[in-house]
């Protein structure tokens, strides 16, 4: 099981006072360092926190796999193509949001979005479909092209603990599925130390996309003890 750390936050909070630093290159480093598998910043299309020259300077400096997400548009398509990050997790995005709300719903743009895909991966990007846990879409998400899907946890990472059981049970479903499709599955949104733990059962899941919960808790212990952290709870490593 791998973690990719979202680095999106120490743009954040680069950008409430419109300065230079902390650089979201020393934040690659440092999370690189404390184990991570990966990067991932969302570059959004106001680029009000990740810019794109923060991906083009990643791009040049990781030395784990890059991920890319972005809303599938033309501008996002071409800036894609021309930094090539080793993955891109396409993601819906509407204007205002805090975060990401939701996960795609493919049975409205398949086709679009069926050329959009393959049109990436031409460039050799693995190309992947953030969704919620739900099976119709696990179809359409392997005819359209998708590698991998990553599962919006967001709605998991909310149910009191005594109440995750069903939740579980359907993101297991959804992961299946998947991988019977032979497409990868990831999950992502809202997890944090605690939460991560129940869902490691669910050994479909290869990849785990985690950011808030890192950037917050490396206010306290710095980003390289943050990340090793959760790489100790996904990986088991004591
Ligand atoms: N995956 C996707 C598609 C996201 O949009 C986000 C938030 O940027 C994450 C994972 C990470 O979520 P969190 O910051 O809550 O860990």
């Amino acid at each position: 099981m791998e973690l990719s750390v979202n680095i999106d936050h120490i743009a954040t909070l680069r950008e409430a006072r419109k300065e230079r630093f902390p650089s979201p290159i020393h934040a690659a480093v440092e999370v690189e360092l404390g184990g991570a598998d990966g990067i991932t910043v969302h570059l959004r299309s106001d680029q009000r926190h990740i810019k794109e020259r923060d991906v083009e300077l990643l791009k040049q400096v990781a030395r784990t796999e890059l991920t890319l997400e972005m809303a599938a548009t033309s501008q996002m398509a071409s800036i894609a193509k021309r930094i090539k990050p080793a993955c891109i997790t396409l993601v819906p995005e509407a204007p205002g949001e805090v975060t990401t709300q939701r996960g795609l719903v493919l049975l409205n743009q398949k086709e679009d979005l069926k050329s959009y895909i393959s049109d990436l991966k031409k460039y050799g990007i693995t190309v992947g479909l953030f969704i919620n846990p739900d099976i119709e879409q696990i179809k359409e998400a392997a005819r359209i092209g998708a590698q991998y899907i990553e599962i919006n946890t967001n709605e998991y990472s909310l149910l009191h603990r005594s109440k995750i059981r069903d939740e579980i049970i359907r993101i297991a479903r959804v992961a299946k599925a998947a991988r019977r499709e032979g497409i990868g599955v990831h999950a992502g949104h809202g997890l944090d130390y605690r939460n991560i733990q129940p869902l490691l059962s669910v050994m479909e899941i290869t990849g785990y996309s985690i950011g808030f919960a890192i950037v917050a808790r490396a206010v306290f212990v710095g980003l390289r003890q943050a990340t090793q952290e959760m790489v100790q709870r996904i990986k088991g490593v004591r």
